[in-house]
Parts: structure tokens; sequence; C-alpha cells
């Protein structure tokens, strides 16, 4: 955009970098209300919070769906295009699916903002979604006081491959894709306190497609997988924990941040999104004495179009990793295992 844009795109964003989405203590409790659907052709539904819906057509091919949307996390509208269509794309690669169309979700204010801004957004996800291997093929488009844009995806999969975030294993190690901080270091470019190199990280990183790491997680075999967004790595982790029926460990200094992640954190720049997670999953989670505040901070960080964290069994964990990092996904980490223990429990040593 140029300077003499009335608005910022980043003004129309809601108190965080991660679509102020409604928090998992409050979604349970209205999902709890509305009748789950049962069907034997549905796969995996809505009851584990996994990452996307798996419905079965035949014995070789399931559908793959998901669907994501929020207010601009970046100024600039074809990277913002290009980040909303990564982060719903990011799901299916979560289960292991291949994307196959996307259909676009816009809310846009023509009367507030020049209509070249949608159009860059607009190229921004159907550029993202070209490069999935996916066709852009429709969408709807209202006009609203704020915008919005998303991205609705259709996949297949192969029903006996579908990797879940289920079927974590006592002894598996964990492994994270991308680094943490994402929320954070948007709060602080928001308060002008994050210089360009900084944020060309966490653009380039939340740009990027995990495609790759979808691909060679298929190739070496794994438990258990899900994609990191805005409940943070421990909400996220906890639905993996429930669902797998098992208890987590993670090593706070394995774990990829931002360069300037923790300082920023220790300045206080917390999205609020970031609070909601703590009060979610903070009862579950211990941490040891020396884990201070802004690790733990950046451990509920909400994250956009953040990494996929994958529970493969030990022995394969030295081969996946090194893979991963010699096929493009350089930031990939050891982070933790599972231990026998509580259930649905996780511990952050350091
Ligand atoms: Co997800
Ligand atoms: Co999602």
């Amino acid at each position: 955009m140029s300077e003499n844009d009335v608005c910022k795109l980043t003004d129309f964003t809601v108190s965080c970098g991660c679509a102020a989405k409604v928090g998992g203590g409050a979604l349970r409790e209205i999902l709890a209300q509305v009748p789950q659907a049962v069907d034997n052709r549905l796969l995996v539904g809505s009851g584990n919070f996994d990452d996307a819906a798996v419905y079965q057509l035949n014995e070789e091919i399931a559908l793959v769906e998901t669907l994501d949307f929020f207010p601009p996390v970046v100024d600039d509208p074809y990277t913002f295009g290009q980040i909303a269509a990564s982060n719903a794309l990011s799901d299916i690669y979560a289960m292991g699916g291949e994307p196959l169309t996307a259909m676009a979700i816009v809310c846009f204010p023509t009367k507030t903002l020049s209509t070249d801004i949608l159009v860059a957004i607009l190229r921004g996800g159907a550029d993202k979604v070209k490069e999935a291997g996916a066709v852009m093929v429709g969408g709807h488009t209202i006009e609203d006081e704020r915008p919005i844009y998303g991205v609705v995806v259709t996949g297949r999969i192969n029903p006996g491959k579908i990797v879940t975030n289920a079927g974590a294993k006592s002894g598996d190690l964990l492994i994270l894709t991308k680094p943490l901080g994402t929320g954070i270091i948007i709060t602080a470019m928001k308060a002008g306190l994050a210089g360009q190199p900084e944020m060309d990280e966490v653009i380039a990183s939340m740009v990027a497609l995990n495609k790759p790491a979808s691909q060679i997680m298929l190739e070496e075999g794994v438990n258990a997988a899900t994609d990191i967004t805005g409940f943070g790595l421990l909400g996220h982790l906890l639905e993996l924990a429930a669902a797998s029926r098992v208890a987590v460990e993670i090593n706070i200094s394995s774990v990829p941040l931002f360069s300037s992640a923790i300082e920023h954190a220790r300045m206080g720049l917390i999205p609020e999104g970031a609070y909601r997670n703590r009060d979610f999953a903070g009862s579950r989670v211990t941490f040891a004495s020396e884990v201070n505040l802004a690790e733990q901070d950046l451990l509920f960080d909400p994250q956009t179009s953040g990494g996929l964290l994958i529970s493969v069994p030990a022995e394969k964990a030295d081969a996946l990793l090194k893979k991963l990092q010699q096929q493009g996904v350089e930031k990939a980490r050891l982070i933790g295992e599972i231990v026998s223990g509580d259930e649905g429990f996780i511990r952050i040593t350091k």
C-alpha cells in the first residue's frame, strides 16, 4: 500500500495476529450444544478437534475438507492473501491430504479501501493455491466494515493413510517444523517495534506451505500430526495429547523461535490470544521453575500459518528430521517426547 492510503490493512486486525479466534474453552461449550453429525462415511469429524474433516467416497478415496479466514495480519495485501491461503491449506497438509480445489471467502469495505487492495489479496491467495498444486474455483464476497479473507479447501486422501492428532504413542519423539512467535512479532510490528528484517523472517515463514513437510512425513511414516495455529503450540499439543490419550514432555531450549521473539515477549508485547490460550490450557501444563515467563508466553502465542507438529516413532525421528532439514524445512527441530503419565497433560522442562 502507498503511504497515502487512509487506512493500513492491519488497522483492521483485531487485537492479535491470530485472527481473534474464539477461545478453545468457549468454542467447546458452544459446539457441545450443537448435535454432532454421525455418519459412517465421516471418518474424521469435529469430535477430536482435528485439523480437517474426512469423508469417505470409496475404498481408495476420501475427501478432506477445511476452511480458515481472518482479518489482515500484515499491511501488504498480496502477502496477506498468500498467508491466509497457506494457513488454510495447512490443515489439509497436517492430515496428509492433497489439496485439489479452493474457494475464497471475502468481506471487504469498498467505501474505505481501494478495490486494488482486494485484487492484490485475491491474487496472493490464488497464487498460493496454485503453488500448492490446487485450483481456485470460486468464492463469495460481501461488503463489510473490515476486510476478512480466507479459503475453503477440498482435497483427497487415502482412507488408510490419514494422519490424525489421535495416533501419538508413548516413546514417540515430537518434531516442530516452523519457529514460534508470529503473534508476538506481529504485535510488535503493530506497535512500531519490529524491524523489517524480523518481519521478513516471520512473513517468509507464514507464506511457506507445509507441503514439503507433509510429503516427507508421509514418505517416512508417522503416528500423528497437527498444525500449529491460533491455539498456540500448547493448545494444539493438548488437543493431540487428549485425542491420543498420552502425556507430553517438551524441552523449551529445543523449541525453534523467531530470533527476536523472546526479546519482544520480555517487553510485554503479548497478543490477547496468548492469554486466552493460557486460560484454556494452563491447568494442564506444568513448567519447570527454570522456564521463564517470556518462554511460557511463546508456548501460548497464537500462530498464523505455523508449522506441523509431528509425532514419530523414536527410531525414525533422526531420519525424518534430517530429510526435512535437507529438503527445504530447515527450521524443523526435535522439541520433546510422548511419555507415560497423566493423559492429556504436558510438562515443560529446560
Ligand atoms: Co489445524
Ligand atoms: Co484451521
